[in-house]
């Protein structure tokens, strides 16, 4: 009998044995770590950072393509602004712009054109106070950084910053100087994606533990890439592997989860497919040949995949060149509820958990389909966010994406304007650009984990849950 029992338990740790990983060759393996830059001795952090009242915002534009021209175009319409002055490569483009003053009877702006470094003199103006810079990705960060240390807020385009390199000296920059630093994210402004975090704020969803978020655009489909500066977009998808444009899709879905304000972003993992149809497209409408074509880095389809210290995952992608439908994605997903702006908009939940009165019949929905268009209509209204309620009709007059530009531009200048903390700060900016760089790290390294710096450098659980600011009355 004691023979069979010590048989028995041989059996088990052998089977116990060639079950467990650790048998098999297989190592636990921790993430590649980028170098995190110390905060220098004696700089502050730039959480909640406020600065002192500007009663009319001394604003000088550098970049006047696409975006620059339209946001020119868009601020006449908001209260307490003056645009000094205009910068681009081109004299015309900025000639175009004193056009737009012109016609809203503004006075025409200074002048800084034909030269790539033009943009320093206007930084270095002492009548300005916000730095707005539309230009082409690389030009990005070396102006964002001269402007702070020429005194001046700055406020940037998509994505802000490429490189951890750049980052960090943005980051630094920010603290060093105290300036506001706040790249331009039109999408937490649209309407779903605002609402639905107002519902979330409001605990509609229960907790959230997933989210997904996508930049999924067929540059090829609109006819885009042609129309860019150089072709500086082009240039770059060329030559970098990785989720290059995350922040439309991460923004919103950062803010809904509280990232550096109770929760942070720890590791990721990428992996993408090869390219193909921006490869063709060279080919066909460039001519170009088919080796150089396809010497080509940027993946047709990147998926990233992220998961944060309160346990929570986030999907993003990235895809400019499949004949595919727009998409953001936007999906949260909770204990309670989901939200969906594409490729459906909606929402589902268990009627029995919600615990508004107010819609009708919400007992009897169950969440394995849409709620009906009626009822999602009552949820928007009902939990429409107060920025909508006060913005939402101006807005869709004045468009830019739907009103979304609109409300960005207003509420940037609202917050100087009263001194208070802006919707997005410095902290943002570099969790929402990272992606760039640490997904193709991973691509480039068999989709191995790479850890995400705590850009806040400790104070990321000091600030809790994600909050706009607005004046007490
Ligand atoms: N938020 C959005 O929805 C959205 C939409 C489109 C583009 N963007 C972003 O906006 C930025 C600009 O994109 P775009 O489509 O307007 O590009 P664009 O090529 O149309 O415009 C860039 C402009 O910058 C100017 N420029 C370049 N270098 C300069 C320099 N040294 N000094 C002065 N001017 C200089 C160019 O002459 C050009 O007019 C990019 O970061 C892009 O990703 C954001």
């Amino acid at each position: 009998m004691k023979k069979k029992i010590y048989f028995l338990f041989a059996c088990v740790i052998l089977i116990a044995c060639t079950i467990s990983p650790q048998y098999k060759g297989v190592e636990s393996v921790s993430p590649i770590h980028t170098e995190v830059m110390e905060r220098p001795k004696g700089q502050n952090h730039v959480l909640g950072l406020i600065s002192l009242k500007i009663d009319t915002v001394r604003i000088g534009f550098i970049g006047l393509g696409g975006r620059g021209s339209s946001a020119v175009w868009r601020y006449p319409f908001i209260p307490g602004v003056k645009i000094v002055a205009l910068c681009d490569l081109h004299p015309d483009r900025v000639e175009n712009s004193q056009k737009v003053l012109d016609a809203a009877n503004l006075p025409r702006a200074a002048e800084y054109s034909g030269s790539k470094d033009a943009w320093r003199d206007l930084c270095e103006r002492d009548d300005i106070d916000l730095v707005y810079i539309a230009t082409d990705w690389e030009n990005h960060a070396k102006m964002m950084i001269y402007a702070m240390e020429q005194g001046k807020h700055v406020a940037c385009e998509v994505p802000a910053a490429m490189t951890m390199k750049e980052i960090w000296d943005v980051v630094n920059t920010a603290e060093r100087t105290q300036k506001h630093c706040m790249q331009l994210e039109n999408c937490v402004y649209d309407f779903f994606e605002l609402t639905t975090l107002n519902m979330a704020q409001q605990g509609v969803f229960g907790e959230i533990l997933h989210a997904e978020g996508a930049y999924i655009h067929d540059l090829i489909g609109s006819n885009d890439w042609e129309r860019y500066e150089s072709d500086w977009r082009m240039k770059y998808n060329k030559e970098y592997k990785g989720d290059i444009y995350p922040t439309h899709g991460f923004g919103p879905v950062c803010q809904v989860l509280n990232i550096h304000r109770g929760d942070k972003l720890n590791y990721l993992v990428a992996m993408d497919t090869k390219p193909v149809n921006i490869p063709d497209y060279l080919i066909e409408k460039r001519g170009m040949d088919r080796d150089s074509a396809y010497n080509f880095q940027n993946g047709q389809n990147t998926m990233t995949i992220i998961r944060t210290e309160k346990e929570k995952t986030i999907h993003l992608q990235h895809d400019v060149s499949s004949p595919r439908p727009y998409s953001r994605m936007y999906q949260v997903s909770g204990t309670k509820g989901f939200a969906q702006k594409y490729p459906i908009e909606g929402y589902a939940f268990d009627g029995k958990n919600f615990a508004d009165n107010n819609v009708p019949d919400m007992e009897n929905l169950t969440p394995h389909s849409f709620v009906s268009e009626d009822v999602k209509k009552i949820l928007m209204d009902q939990y429409k966010h107060p920025i909508h309620k006060e913005l939402e009709e101006q807005a869709k007059k004045v468009g830019g994406h739907g009103g979304m530009d609109f409300i960005m531009d207003y509420r940037l200048i609202y917050c100087l304007r009263n001194g208070l903390p802006l919707d997005m700060d410095v902290y943002d900016l570099a969790e929402w650009c990272c992606i760039a760089e640490l997904s193709r790290i991973s691509i480039e390294n068999n989709s191995m984990p790479v850890a995400i710096p705590d850009f806040t450098r400790g104070h990321w659980n000091d600030l809790q849950e994600y909050r706009h600011s607005f004046v007490q009355e």
